[in-house]
């Protein structure tokens, strides 16, 4: 038998405190405190933990500009939740996770709004068994992630919190302004869940498909927002491209090498979309129905390197990040195709030096 065939399998995705354990160690050893009640780490250590800090070797992980970051981790500190919103792909699940896994040691007490339809999902169900046999108890008592949070005094993840239905986001204020879950089948002290220091609730929200602005109003006013945009800096998209894309990479066991100069048209490709506006100034189309964001240009990379790994064994060509790219663009609007061969002919056509012409010489992809 190959060692191939022994080889254990691996989470395909470890949680954040997992893959950055050696990090999170180092920052609670050098720490200079003071540490809110129930958290595990300082706010300034927290800070640089999601920001990066060279001289502790830790590793930026999320770019953005670090007095946000601060006013969510502080906003995380008081009695208000944090809501970030934002376009699809700009890393809100990300920084929540690395914000829970860093304020708490774990990033997996996580909701998902739109799977939620009853109370039951949203803070407790019975262990059917122990009911039947014991009796309604806590021992009986199944927490969701949210209970589990109120109780261990952690931060919660709530993933798309917009698309829960309106009564459960109301179930969500009592806990949230008073901090306590009743559990009516309970008597006395079993049926009060208190909520222990270092609880709260970090929500995310997507501006595009699902309207914040129908979120429960009383919710809103417990809760900070704040607006994640997409990175403004081409240069510093391109280095989250280029470290993103390596770490999946080595995760997925390929050995490819990234050519500098191909990353840099294609995120400049996303960019200029995106914002519907070249480098140079001039307006171009968005895309109606892609969301080019800097996820999306990660995710074309690595199934270019995925691609150049499995059918020609070499280094990732433009060729195959376009192929990637088209089908990341041309989603279910007709009209796009349309757009994106306007902006080849206004934008590309013109370009010279880097990988340009390679892409130029690539047009027929889009016809
Ligand atoms: N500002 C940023 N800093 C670092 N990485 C970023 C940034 N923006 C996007 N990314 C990359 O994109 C990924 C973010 O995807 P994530 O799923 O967190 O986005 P999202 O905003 O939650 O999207 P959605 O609205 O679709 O849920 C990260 O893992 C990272 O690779
Ligand atoms: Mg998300």
């Amino acid at each position: 038998m190959t060692d191939q065939k022994h080889r254990r399998k691996a989470a395909q995705r470890e949680p954040v405190e997992v893959t950055y354990a050696e990090e999170l160690k180092t920052l609670a050893e050098a720490d200079p405190g003071p540490v809110p009640p129930g958290w595990r780490l300082s706010p300034r250590a927290v800070e640089k933990f999601v920001m990066g800090d060279e001289a502790l070797g830790i590793e930026p992980k999320f770019v953005a500009d670090r007095a946000m970051v601060v006013r969510i981790i502080i906003s995380l500190c008081t009695s208000r939740g944090s809501l970030l919103v934002g376009e699809p792909g700009t890393a809100k699940s990300w920084l929540s996770e690395l914000l829970a896994a860093a304020i708490s040691g774990t990033s997996t007490l996580t909701l998902q709004g739109g799977a939620i339809s009853h109370i039951g999902q949203l803070l407790y169900t019975w262990n059917e068994s122990i009911l039947q046999s014991d009796g309604p108890g806590r021992k009986a008592l199944v927490p969701s992630p949210l209970l589990r949070g109120m109780m261990e005094g952690r931060v919660v993840r709530f993933e798309e919190i917009a698309r829960c239905p309106q009564t459960l986001q109301d179930a969500l204020l009592s806990i949230l302004s008073d901090r306590v879950a009743v559990i009516p089948e309970l008597a006395g002290e079993d049926g009060v869940v208190l909520a222990r220091e270092g609880f709260n609730v970090i929500a995310t929200s997507n501006s595009v498909d699902t309207g914040v602005h129908q979120m429960s109003a009383a919710l809103k006013r417990r809760m900070d927002f704040e607006e994640i945009r997409p990175i403004r800096s081409l240069s510093d998209e391109i280095a989250v491209v280029l470290r993103e894309v390596t770490k999946a990479n080595r995760r997925a066991g390929i050995d490819v090498e990234l050519d500098r100069a191909i990353v840099e048209v294609l995120v400049t490709m996303f960019h200029e979309l995106r914002n519907g506006q070249t480098l140079d100034g001039r307006s171009t189309d968005r895309l109606a129905g892609a969301a080019l964001s800097t996820a999306e240009a990660v995710s074309v990379v690595h199934a270019a390197s995925l691609n150049a790994w499995y059918y020609s064994g070499s280094d990732v060509t433009i060729e195959q990040l376009m192929q990637h790219l088209v089908g990341s663009a041309l989603k279910d609007q007709p009209d796009d195709r349309r757009r994106l061969r306007h902006y080849f002919d206004t934008t590309i056509a013109s370009r010279t030096g880097g990988a340009w012409e390679q892409v130029w010489a690539l047009r027929s992809l889009i016809q």
